[in-house]
């Protein structure tokens, strides 16, 4: 009998892709998933740090998890990501029972750390690597729905953002072989995913170097000269046509994005995240150049104060945010906008707080993750600023975030009603009964009934109302 895991994912996408990770390195070792932890040998957590509360969320299941143990001490409880490369031995100290701590940059050692926490031994590996990108392992799709996966471009972050602990907990930044993550875009549009999300940190600073080995098993899938023939049942690995990236040994972002988006006009690409300091008009131009790329930026401005975002090492001004905004909106016209926020960073003023509103309604972003300043142990901002915005005045500054970003969010769905999308079916809705949901190229999710579609299906809809979150629309085709 195989043995049985069981994986909890918290945080970010990038998290999720590394659970992905996880499950095939699991299942070559001859593990099994199970959803149920009672049937679980192995409890495993993937784990979040980015603000307290992330943690906390952690600690909580963690308590569940020695109950399980009390119940069945041989099961093995492992903590793997961001929550163990911050705390690392710590973490066994604790009394939480766990077993286990698994950096994220260590898990191809994870059959070694199991079968030594088997034996009563506590395992532990949180070495950072410069080079892992566990680049030639094709993930499990644990939780998929069939039609859209993540692909890992790159790995860790060197901006060093004054607030952040991701550069400690994941390290300097490396990106991807190339052809590996165009092959594994070809290999999951082959099994019906129509979409896929180019992940990292801060992709638009994908930069990958070849060698002249490098290109040797690579099946030269796409060569320049335009789009293959869409084959009728997915990719056929051919060597005609196809853009290659031999003689080409430096790969920046926008080339890769334009590889994958080459595989087949059926296959959407998108991508997350970019960092407003090199989001180039390269990579929009690739952007407004090909159809299947979707058109939909996630721009973290972080502040709409210069000095705010200066205190933050952000390395951009408001008028360069905003100069990017407009690059945006005159080389991709209908691009959507979705940003993070963060109200209450050390030292921020009234005053300060009023620019990030006014920057909101000035750029009018389709949605956005807003939250409170968390101070994070070891960072800059930890070690140099006074976390001295009183809770209350947080809570009021993001609850007046939260309330014009509601205002804009549904001003820009009301904008929709009468256009009529491309939407790329994903699966059942919520409600009503019988309704399908997708996605628009701009990421908004519409609701319509179609009881003939499949999900992976594109179908036509024209938007006839909306709520505060989704668009209701009727099918066109
Ligand atoms: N406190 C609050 N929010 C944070 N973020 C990152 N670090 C912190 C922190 N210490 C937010 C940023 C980032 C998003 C992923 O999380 O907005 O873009
Ligand atoms: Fe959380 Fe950041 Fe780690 Fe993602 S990279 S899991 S957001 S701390």
């Amino acid at each position: 009998m195989p043995k049985k895991y069981y994986i909890e994912t918290y945080g970010c996408q990038m998290n999720v892709a590394d659970s992905e990770v996880v499950a095939s390195i699991l299942g070559d070792a001859g593990y099994e998933p199970v959803k149920d932890i009672k049937k679980a040998d192995l409890i495993l957590v993937n784990t979040c740090s980015i603000r307290e509360n992330a943690e906390q969320r952690v600690w909580g299941r963690l308590d569940l998890f020695r109950s399980e143990k009390r119940k069945r001490p041989q099961v093995i409880v492992g903590v793997l990501g961001c929550m163990a490369e911050r705390l690392k031995e710590k973490l066994l100290d604790s009394d939480k029972m766990v077993d286990m701590v698994v950096g994220p940059d260590a898990y191809r050692d994870l059959p070694m750390l199991v079968s030594s926490a088997g034996e009563g031994h506590k395992a532990v590996n949180v070495l950072l690597s410069r080079e892992e990108t566990y680049a030639d392992i094709s993930p499990v799709r644990l939780e998929s729905n069939g039609v859209s996966a993540f692909i890992s471009i790159m790995r860790g972050c060197n901006n060093m953002c004054a607030y952040c602990v991701v550069p400690y907990t994941r390290g300097a930044e490396r990106s991807r072989d190339p052809h590996t993550i165009v092959r594994e875009a070809q290999e999951i549009f082959a099994k019906g995913y129509r979409e896929i999300t180019l992940l990292g940190q801060n992709v638009n600073s994908y930069s990958w170097t070849g060698t002249e080995t490098d290109n040797n098993d690579f099946p030269s899938l796409i060569r320049r000269g335009g789009l293959r023939q869409p084959a009728e049942d997915g990719v056929v690995l051919s060597n005609s046509q196809t853009l290659s990236i031999d003689n080409q040994k430096q790969i920046n972002f926008p080339r890769l994005l334009e590889m994958v988006a080459t595989i087949d006009p059926r296959l959407r690409v998108r991508f997350s995240t970019s960092h407003p300091k090199d989001l180039s008009d390269d990579v929009l131009h690739t952007m407004a150049k090909h159809d299947n790329i979707c058109k939909h930026i996630h721009l973290p401005v972080q502040s709409g104060s210069s000095s705010v975002l200066g205190r933050m090492n952000r390395k951009y001004t408001r008028e360069w945010y905003l100069d990017r905004i407009n690059a945006i909106k005159r080389i991709v016209p209908d691009c959507t906008l979705s940003t993070d926020i963060i109200a209450g960073f050390c030292g921020e003023t009234d005053e300060e707080h009023r620019e990030t509103l006014s920057l909101m309604h000035e750029v009018g972003f389709d949605f956005a993750y807003m939250f409170k300043y968390s101070e994070r142990p070891d960072t800059k901002a930890a070690r140099h600023m006074k976390d001295d915005v009183p809770e209350t005045v947080k809570t009021r500054r993001l609850n007046d975030i939260i309330a014009l970003q509601n205002q804009l969010s549904a001003k820009g769905k009301k904008a929709d009603i009468g256009k009529t999308f491309k939407v790329l079916v994903e699966g059942k809705a919520k409600k009503p009964a019988g309704a399908m949901m997708g996605r628009t190229t701009g990421n908004k999710v519409v609701v319509f009934q179609a009881a003939d579609t499949k999900p992976g299906d594109y179908v036509s809809i024209t938007i006839i109302n909306a709520t505060s979150a989704t668009l209701l629309g009727v099918r066109r085709d």
